[in-house]
């Protein structure tokens, strides 16, 4: 008897069935710089035919320009300039068959994003407080700015979807702006999007 007698079977999550339980989590291979090319594709395929049930295959592709994408990693998911390349590397994936998952995470850098590349906007965050590696002082964000930025989620999900991809996965986590929204040290305001737990959970619900 196996000490893990579930790891094979199938799950199911939200819409989805996984074949079983082992995840390929997130991380940036460095493989690609804007459009991912067979490297990336080759990495992937091997790890699905390996059994990986649900594979994260992109990392912090970003919803906007105001968190612009560096040269060696992300994707930018704030055009549909993604979604042909998305749609190579999906039915490259898909065709074996396997019934792996294939999942995209989508993220805003909040004030980790740089203000001195892509097209140099402000760094935006729920408070103008400094970020102790990224250093700049953010524009704080009022509520004009939540709800495009709400907005930008959902159409980079859509991106996602219209590029073949099972499933969504939204970055709050490594003080993005998700959980830049969540900490008190990172969250100052006063409005509805903080105070207390309640208020600073309300944007990354909306995002949900
Ligand atoms: C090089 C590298 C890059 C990563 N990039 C991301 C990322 O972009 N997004 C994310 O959510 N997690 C990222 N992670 C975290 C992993 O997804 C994972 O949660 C973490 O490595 C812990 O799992 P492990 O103990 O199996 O390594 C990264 C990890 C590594 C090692």
């Amino acid at each position: 008897m196996s000490e893990y007698p579930n790891l094979f079977s199938p799950l199911k999550v939200g819409h989805m069935t996984v074949p079983n339980r082992i995840v390929s989590t997130a991380h940036q291979g460095r493989m690609h710089s804007g459009i991912p090319g067979d490297r990336h594709i080759a990495y992937h395929l091997a790890k699905i035919m390996g059994g990986v049930g649900m594979d994260v295959v992109f990392a912090i592709v970003s919803v906007h320009q105001s968190s612009p994408v560096s040269s060696d990693q992300a994707v930018a998911g704030w055009n549909d300039e993604c979604i042909e390349p998305f749609r190579q590397v999906t039915d490259a994936l898909h065709t074996p068959g396997t019934g792996a998952a294939l999942i995209c995470q989508i993220t805003h850098r909040g004030r980790r994003a740089r203000s001195d590349s892509g097209d140099w906007r402000p760094a935006i965050a729920p408070s103008a407080v400094s970020d102790d590696l990224y250093r700049g002082v953010p524009h704080e964000m009022d509520s004009d700015d939540v709800g495009w930025l709400v907005d930008a989620y959902a159409a980079a999900a859509a991106r996602v979807r219209a590029g073949g991809f099972d499933g969504v996965e939204i970055l709050g986590a490594y003080s993005h702006l998700i959980d830049q929204f969540w900490s008190p040290l990172d969250n100052l305001r006063t409005d509805h999007y903080g105070r207390n737990l309640e208020g600073r959970t309300r944007f990354s619900l909306r995002v949900n």
